[in-house]
């Protein structure tokens, strides 16, 4: 049950360790592999180029949580993306920042404060504001705990609209009234098929006028010519991204000085190097006893 490590060096010295002490085997870099048929298990952000030669591969680990830069792998080989709860809960504080940075009107108070300007506008309660979440998955769940606990009104969607405690949830037949109800959009979905381009004009358009964007999935979700229309005509207040098309965003970008928007550069969350380990670990283990995988990704729905 050999798996093979394709990763930063970071991760190359920390994971070693932690596959000693469980009694596991790891190989590190491919120049280490001298029996592809040897190796059960690949934990990469990017694959090699001929998996073909992995005759017994099993799993693919995707060591983050997303998978949407991995291209499609041949039947037979399960996927799973790194599930770990540390991330989750660093994505968690990002979202409750950047919620709360837009709540409080941070994007221009910060322009302000560039220009030496003291003015100040109106303070509105959390119970006066409804966000709502694009994708109430592990994060968007979580995320939603903290954000109801802060005294917003939260409300969820997703593909099935599944319950939610606490949350009034809209399956995804029901996206215009859901938008129609948010004063804080926040995006946690995985980048698919159906999901690319969703953060675009005729979406925006559903919103109440003056709504705020608050953006951790994926760039691949944003139009970014459509956000700068939104927010040129009003129908945005502003919007805080920590992903965009392209990353990194070029220094030219209108973006970085634009006073309505706040990027920060793909850091809501890094996934620890031993806790993507205990990941791996955690998957050779449910294979070699039958068990279902963590973090196994139906291919059909790419997510
Ligand atoms: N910025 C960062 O640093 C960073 C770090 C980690 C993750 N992320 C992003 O966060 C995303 C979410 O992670 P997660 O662990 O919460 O994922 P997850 O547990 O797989 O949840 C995904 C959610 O999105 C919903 N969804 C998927 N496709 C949909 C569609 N077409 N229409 C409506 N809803 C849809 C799912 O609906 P169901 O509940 O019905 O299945 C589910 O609620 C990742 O995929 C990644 O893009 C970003």
């Amino acid at each position: 049950m050999t798996l093979l490590l394709l990763s930063t060096p970071e991760r190359g010295k920390i994971w070693p360790r932690v596959f000693a002490e469980a009694g596991e085997d790891i190989l590190v870099g491919e120049q280490a592999v001298h029996d592809p048929s040897a190796i059960e298990h690949i934990a990469c952000w990017y694959p090699p180029k001929d998996l073909s030669v992995y005759t017994q591969l099993k799993t693919l680990i995707s060591v983050g949580a997303g998978v949407d830069h991995l291209p499609a792998l041949p039947e037979g080989i399960a996927l799973s993306r790194t599930i770990a709860p540390g991330l989750e809960a660093m994505m968690r504080d990002w979202v409750v920042m950047a919620t709360l940075m837009s709540h409080r009107d941070m994007p221009m108070y910060i322009a302000q404060a560039r220009q030496g300007v003291w003015k100040a506008g109106s303070v509105a309660a959390t119970g006066k504001r409804t966000v709502g979440i694009l994708g109430m998955g592990r994060i968007g769940r979580l995320a939603a705990v903290s954000l109801l606990a802060l005294g917003f009104r939260v409300r969820g969607w997703s593909l099935s609209g599944a319950t939610v405690d606490d949350i009034e949830m809209f399956a995804a037949d029901d996206l215009d009234v859901f938008l129609a109800g948010v004063d804080i959009l926040v995006c946690l979905l995985p980048l698919t098929e159906r999901t690319r381009g969703i953060l675009g004009d005729a979406l925006f358009g559903k919103l109440p006028r003056g709504a705020r964007l608050v953006h951790a999935g994926r760039g691949g979700h944003l139009d970014m010519t459509a956000l700068a229309r939104a927010l040129d005509d009003g129908q945005l207040a502003s919007a805080i991204l920590d992903v965009t098309e392209p990353e990194p965003l070029p220094a030219e970008h209108p973006f970085w000085n634009d006073p309505r928007i706040v990027i920060t550069p793909h850091v809501a969350a890094q996934t620890d190097a031993r806790e993507g380990a205990m990941h791996a670990l955690a998957v050779i283990r449910a294979v070699r006893e039958g068990r279902p995988i963590p973090g196994l990704v139906a291919r059909e729905r790419g997510y």
